[in-house]
């Protein structure tokens, strides 16, 4: 089977996970040197954590920060900015945390997990926009700590972004998934709705993963090479 190539389709959907930004210099979280080897999520990446020690788990998340403010998006980010710039049906669904479709240029992009430069009071219920590294100050002006607006372990998706991401995918006549593992759930459910849709399916890892039979096409290497191979 040849490789489908982005011309042919009208409604392309990129779902992306932590091996597009591999190339950019963030470590993935799963296998060797993945961030979960290094830290444990208990201890770290869930609202138990937060509430036991706001300041271990925001130094955590600094620390992140840092990483990811140094790191700049890759021709993986670029192309797929590039392809929805191209064709206005294109959107991008991530589980990414990093911003860096964002600041490749892509627009409306769908973020299952929350975002790193975004962070939330949930005693007044406000959201707001933060790009300081490190974060400051630490608490909101009612006395409570600002906590990151990401999705942690045993925390649940947003509702409104679920159904978005639904609705995307069930009207995409290409699906992309590109370096993800695929075993985070339910964010490793969305692509079955475009495959019960009749989309075609193209998954770009380096390696197989449990949801590669899935897939009509199996792409494997680089994500930027993947994606240029598909121009
Ligand atoms: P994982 O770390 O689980 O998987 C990364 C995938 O990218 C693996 O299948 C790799 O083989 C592949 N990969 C690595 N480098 C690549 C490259 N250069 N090109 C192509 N593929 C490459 O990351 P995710 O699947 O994104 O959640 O993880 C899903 C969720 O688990 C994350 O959003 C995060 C994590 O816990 C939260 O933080 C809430």
């Amino acid at each position: 089977m040849s490789t489908p190539r982005f011309a042919d389709f009208q409604r392309i959907l990129f779902f992306t996970g932590a091996g597009l930004s591999a190339e950019s210099g963030i470590p993935t979280y799963r296998g060797s040197g993945g961030i979960w080897a290094e830290y444990d999520y208990e201890d770290y990446a869930c609202q138990r954590a937060f509430v036991r020690d706001p300041e271990k788990v925001w130094d955590f998340h600094d620390k992140r920060r840092a990483a990811v403010g140094a790191c700049e998006p890759n021709d993986g980010h670029r192309i797929i900015a590039e392809v929805q710039r191209e064709r206005a049906g294109t959107s991008v669904v991530t589980q990414n945390i990093d911003g860096l479709h964002q600041r490749s240029g892509a627009t409306g992009v769908v973020e299952l997990h929350g975002s790193l430069w975004r962070v939330r009071c949930d005693r007044e219920h406000i959201v707001r926009d933060d790009t300081s590294v490190p974060m400051s100050p630490r608490k909101c002006s009612c006395g409570a700590y600002w906590r990151p607006d990401i999705v942690w372990f045993e925390d649940a998706l947003d509702q409104r972004t679920l159904e978005r991401a639904h609705e995307l995918l069930a009207s995409c006549d290409l699906l992309v998934s590109v370096g993800t593992s695929g075993v985070v759930y339910p964010a490793a459910e969305l692509p079955r709705i475009a495959m019960r849709s009749g989309a075609t399916t193209v998954e770009i890892n380096l390696d197989d993963t449990p949801v590669s039979p899935l897939y009509q096409h199996r792409l494997r290497g680089t994500a930027s090479d993947m994606l240029a191979s598909m121009r």
